[in-house]
This record gives C-alpha cells, structure tokens and sequence, in this order.
C-alpha cells in the first residue's frame, strides 16, 4: 500500500514544487546537451525522402484518422516503403523549425522543448533496407545503421516479453531516453514530464498509421535489460522507454 501511495505522487507535480531550479545545469551556465545523439563518421546515412519528394502519402482528414485509430497487432506480410517509414518518423519526431542551436520545435509537443527521445527501427521488412537497428537523424532526416543481428525477429519478441506480433511487423519504432536533455533544465523535475512526453510521439504513430493502411501498437511492457541490450545502450544515461511495431493492415 505504502509503495501504490508513493508511486501515485509520482504523477503529482509535486517534485517541481521541491526543485530548486538555481542548481539546474542550464542555471549554472553549463552547455546544453547535443539535440541528437552524435553517430559516427564511418555511419553511412540512409538518406529519407523529404515531404516535398512523397508522391505516395495521400493522408487523410485528422477526423478520419482520430475515428479510425486503434491498436493493431496483427500484420501483413508485406514491408512498408522507404517513403512510407520517412512520414512516420517525420510525424513522430520531424523537425518542422530549428530554433536556438539547443532547441529543436518538432511535430510532437515536448516540455520545455526538450525532447529526450531517440528513435531506433528495429527493421524486419522494410524495401531496400537490410534488416537491422537502425537510428533516425531527425537533423539530417536521415537513418544510420546502428548493428545487424542474426534472428532479429526472434531477439525482439524476446526482448517484448514473447508479445509475438513484433516479430511480425515491417518495423518496431523504439524510443529511448537520454534523461539528461531534460534534467539539464528541469533536474529532480524532469521524470514526470518525459513520461508526459513520449505518449505524444507515439500518438502521432497511431494517427499518422490509418493514412497509409498501417497499424500499431503501444507497448510498455518489455524486458528492460534485453531490449537495452539489443539497441546498445548502456541502460542509465539512455535507455528503452516505450516502443510500437508497425506494419501493414
Ligand atoms: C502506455 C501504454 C502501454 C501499452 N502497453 C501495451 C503492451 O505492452 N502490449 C499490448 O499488447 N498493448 C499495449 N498497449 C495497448 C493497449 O492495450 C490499448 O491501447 C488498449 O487496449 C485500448 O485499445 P485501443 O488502442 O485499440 O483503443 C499499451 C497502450 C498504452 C497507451
């Protein structure tokens, strides 16, 4: 009981109350960190196509798709085109603006314009891509290969507590968080906000799903080490927050 109590604070804005924001890095004058995870020179980018270049989304009226959002866990067979993957992940996590060089407004709200996310692909079928974890640029609107791994579909369905359907989606959306974009600003503040935040991003996947006969599904129950494990991440400074397999309907 006493532990239900404590978690329940958690989604109080009680700890901003107790913060003391003079101490936060920002008001100490540190440097903010960089927007985008750094890659490596020797990264190849996978150039996506830019709005202006699609010639195959159609979209459709933000009514029709908020009436006819669900979540689906069942998939075809069938991959999703380059085109296809470079609107969900602008829709999700695009850049619309550059402001200050710290700041980035995107399609998804984010407190303090902090966006803490990353975005991996765990892509099984998707044209003209191997399979692999690849990471989106939102800067360059671009994707890097991040490792290719043998029994892919095998390792996520593992990785997703045996939730089968992921290893049957053309691509799982991973998002990690590196907390220390937003406690840069917020510090002790910071934990509920990000929560707040990543719900945004994967709502905008839904949505922008019914525009080209796709599906998804939220999923927040995972094995927090393994699925670290299969993004590389060292489970402190960035770690696996929430995810959602893709595919067509
Ligand atoms: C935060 C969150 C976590 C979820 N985690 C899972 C999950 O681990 N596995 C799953 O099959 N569905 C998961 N879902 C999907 C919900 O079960 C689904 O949204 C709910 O049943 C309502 O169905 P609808 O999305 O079709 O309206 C999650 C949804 C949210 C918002």
């Amino acid at each position: 009981m006493t532990s239900i109590r404590l978690n329940r604070d958690f989604l109080k804005d009680i700890t901003r109350q107790h913060t003391d924001f003079s101490e936060t890095d920002q008001s100490k004058g540190i440097a903010p960190p960089p927007i985008q995870k750094p890659y490596s020179n020797e990264q190849k980018l996978i150039r996506l196509p830019d709005r202006n270049e699609w010639t195959t989304i159609v979209g459709t009226t933000i009514e029709m798709a908020i009436a006819s959002r669900k979540s689906h866990r069942k998939y075809k067979a069938e991959s999703i085109s380059l085109e296809e993957l470079s609107y969900l992940l602008w829709a999700t996590q695009g850049i619309r603006y550059m402001g200050a060089p710290e700041r980035a407004y995107r399609n998804v709200p984010s407190a303090g314009c902090r966006h803490a996310f990353e975005t991996y692909l765990c892509i099984l079928n998707v044209e003209s891509l191997e399979q692999g974890i690849y990471r989106y640029l939102p800067i360059e609107h671009s994707l890097i290969l991040e490792h290719s791994i043998a029994k892919l579909s095998e390792k996520i369905i593992s990785a997703t507590l045996k939730q089968s359907f992921t290893g049957k989606a053309a691509v799982n959306f991973i998002w990690s968080v590196i907390p220390y974009r937003t406690e840069w600003r917020y510090g002790t503040a910071s934990h509920r906000v990000i929560a707040i935040d990543v719900g945004h991003v994967c709502q905008n996947l839904y949505l922008a799903c019914t525009a080209i006969n796709a599906g998804a599904c939220a999923i927040a129950a995972f094995n927090q080490r393994q699925m670290d494990e299969l993004l590389g991440l060292d489970g402190n400074d960035e770690f696996t927050i929430y995810l959602a397999p893709v595919g067509k309907i």
